[in-house]
């Protein structure tokens, strides 16, 4: 029996080095060196075979024949919407997300719900009894063609869609797969890299798309080596608070489509339903004249979203202010206190500021600023802003009120909310054609305007 050695990889970007090193030589971190034991074995016949098959031609562009890629569409509007119109056949995706958001149950959904095709299931982390449980959850009571099968080896999974020729193959979770050619332990470094590698060889000859599950670390990066997240072609991203129902679905990375778009689904007690408007959802729980609230018009992707921005501002009991920001960039929340401050003169350096987003639901938007200023405002002087009044623009350092993209968009879908005003800033405003919509505009350029248009 060959003698077991040990490499040392990288956990940030796979990098192999035979000795320790401080400082991994690829990508310049300090410490992230990890040992692992590796005993190769005789390559397995897969392997082999891929080495050699499939010999390649160059041809060119125009010969290439696209008609065989139609995409698998997923029969859930919001996941089409993130993969960009289905599943394109022979592509290697990937889902991360924390413990418990969802990860599974969607899948599994997706599964139980593509029509006309074969799906197969493979769980490491849970028996066909607990996938079929969850199933019965979900019940979606329609003609199913989906294959469950409980496995860790990636010869043995092979070898089950060999058997069950699917359409489709998911993989529940990557990290608890493991490879023969490679003896160290499942969820290892090199075992991810390798079996990524191996999935998407697969995937590749055969033109059977497979998703794979990946887990996250507690620093909220996919847990593995950056390598995987370049060998896949989506990384996908499931988020959400776990406190609330709602759950986003964001792609980080895709070959075949825009990452701006996110899908919007709500956890029940019988699977996950997609959310359509989620706008109408996150407005209809406001109480009416309550200081401290103010409604962002915010875009994600071509979709807008207007969310509630709760503040609440109270004098600081200790010698040192405290700040809190949920579903909102803290930095972002003490660079907006630093602009009210110094530029408008509203004392919050002797305050308490709490910042929320209503529905857990998190903004990367950055015309959300004016509506957190306001809120912030409002809660300090106790005045409650209109509850028919929406925001959209981002802020500047210097307390200037900056334009956004696509404000007309926006407006728009204030008009059809039933808004009566809607703040943009004035450098937006001037290409405006506002005859068009049946609401107010009101044109600031510095936020002591839209103070004064709200609270004087
Ligand atoms: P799961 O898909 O197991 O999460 P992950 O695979 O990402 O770890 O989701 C588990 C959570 O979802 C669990 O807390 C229970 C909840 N859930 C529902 O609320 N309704 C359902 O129908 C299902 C199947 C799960
Ligand atoms: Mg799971």
């Amino acid at each position: 029996m060959a003698k077991a050695k040990s490499y040392y990889f990288c956990s940030e970007c796979g990098y192999q080095s035979s000795s320790w090193l401080g400082r991994c030589p690829e990508c310049g971190k300090f410490g992230t060196m990890q040992e692992e034991v590796i005993q190769a074995s005789k390559p397995s016949k897969t392997a082999k075979g891929n080495a050699t098959t499939g010999v390649s031609k160059p041809k060119p562009i125009h010969e290439v024949s696209t008609s065989e890629t139609q995409r698998i569409p997923t029969q859930c509007a919001e996941f089409d919407r993130v993969l960009g119109g289905g599943i394109v056949p022979g592509s290697l995706l990937l889902l991360g997300g924390e413990p418990g958001i969802g990860k599974s149950t969607l899948l599994l959904q997706t599964a139980l719900a593509i029509p006309g095709k074969r799906v197969l299931y493979v769980s490491g982390e849970e028996s066909e009894q607990q996938i079929k449980m969850r199933a019965d959850r979900i019940n979606n009571g329609g003609e199913t063609d989906c294959y469950v099968v409980s496995e860790t080896v990636t010869q043995r999974i092979l070898e089950c869609v060999d058997e069950v020729k699917p359409d489709l193959l998911i993989v529940d979770s990557i990290q608890t797969i493991c490879t023969e050619a490679i003896d160290s332990s499942a969820g290892s470094i090199s075992q991810i890299r390798e079996c990524t590698a191996e999935f998407q060889r697969f995937a590749k000859e055969s033109g059977i798309p497979v998703l794979l599950v990946g887990h996250i670390t507690k620093e909220g990066s996919l847990a593995g080596p950056k390598v995987m997240e370049h060998i896949v072609d989506c990384v996908l991203q499931f988020e959400g608070d776990r406190n609330y129902g709602y759950r986003m679905l964001r792609s980080l990375k895709n070959r075949f489509g825009s990452t701006a778009e996110i899908g919007i689904f709500e956890m029940q007690g019988d699977g996950l339903r997609e959310v359509e408007n989620p706008s109408e959802f996150l407005l209809s729980q406001r109480d009416e004249n309550l200081s401290g609230c103010a409604i962002a018009a915010t875009l994600e992707g071509a979709r807008p979203m207007f969310i509630e921005v709760q503040s609440l501002v109270s004098t600081a009991v200790y010698g040192t202010p405290q700040r809190n920001a949920n579903g909102f960039d803290f930095r972002r929340l003490s660079m907006l206190l630093a602009v009210l401050e110094k530029r408008c003169g509203f004392k919050l350096g002797a305050k308490d500021v709490f910042l929320n987003i209503a529905g857990g639901i998190r903004v990367n938007d950055p015309a959300i600023d004016l509506a957190v200023a306001c809120a912030i405002l409002s809660s300090n002087v106790d005045i409650p802003i209109p509850p028919r009044y929406c925001f959209a623009a981002e802020m500047g350092l210097s307390g200037e009120v900056r334009p956004v993209s696509r404000v007309e968009h926006r407006i728009a879908e204030a008009d059809r909310l039933g808004f009566e005003k809607i703040f943009v800033s004035k450098y937006n405003a001037r290409s405006l054609n506002k005859k068009r919509f049946g609401l107010e505009i009101v044109e600031v350029s510095v936020i002591e305007q839209a103070f004064r248009e709200l609270f004087a």
